[in-house]
């Protein structure tokens, strides 16, 4: 199944600033139909290396096979949550990927997407258990410690990108949104 994709739905994905990605449900392992200009940046990777590509590939050789299991539930269960997973760069880099995936509704579309908006938190992320700001960076695969600090990022970023779902839902359900794609196209 290959529909159309509306251009307001790509039109947000360009100016959007915070990291994103489309996958679609309904294609074969839900490879990635749009990546935006920021995800290439923080990925490193060009459009045409990740489109058509599950996102898996970021894993690289990290097992992640705990919060991986979380993920597939919540896609499974067309629902919405958060994941932190060890991811890497095109150019090496390991680095701490902080995603929401949410079930997006494209009015008129047979085809199911989720959304995926990424955010690299390796330098935010502190582990207060050690009493002063050792990077979780440096502890791969563990899991990030619940301190003031990191509650404050990971808060910080769950807004974010609540706000792009909400946008871009209402941007592809109203009427107002349809016309803002005028607004979003430039
Ligand atoms: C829209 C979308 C974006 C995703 N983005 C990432 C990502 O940036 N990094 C990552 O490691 N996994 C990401 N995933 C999760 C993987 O694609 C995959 O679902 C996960 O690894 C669990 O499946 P698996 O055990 O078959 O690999 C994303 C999934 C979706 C649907």
């Amino acid at each position: 199944m290959t529909e159309r994709i509306p251009d307001r739905l790509r039109s947000y994905f360009e100016i959007e600033s915070v990291p994103l990605t489309l996958s679609s449900r309904d294609r074969p392992d839900m490879p990635v139909v749009i990546a935006n200009r920021a995800f290439c940046e923080l990925s490193g990777y060009p459009p045409e290396e990740v489109i058509g590509r599950n996102c898996r590939f970021l894993q690289g050789e990290f097992d992640n096979s705990a919060e991986r299991a979380r993920v597939r539930e919540c896609i499974e269960h067309e629902q919405d949550d958060y994941f932190i997973l060890a991811n890497r760069k095109k150019n090496g880099d390991r680095f701490l990927n902080f995603f929401y995936l949410a079930p997006i509704l494209v009015p008129d579309c047979q085809e199911r997407f989720v959304l995926g908006t990424q955010f690299d938190v390796t330098n935010e992320l502190h582990d207060e258990v050690e009493g002063h700001f050792r990077k979780v960076g440096d502890v791969f695969g563990g899991t990030v410690e619940p301190g003031y600090s990191n509650q404050v990022v990971i808060e910080s970023k769950k807004l974010a990108a609540i706000s792009v779902r909400n946008v871009l839902q209402y941007i592809l359900e109203t009427e107002a949104g349809r016309h803002a794609k005028s607004l979003v196209a430039g």
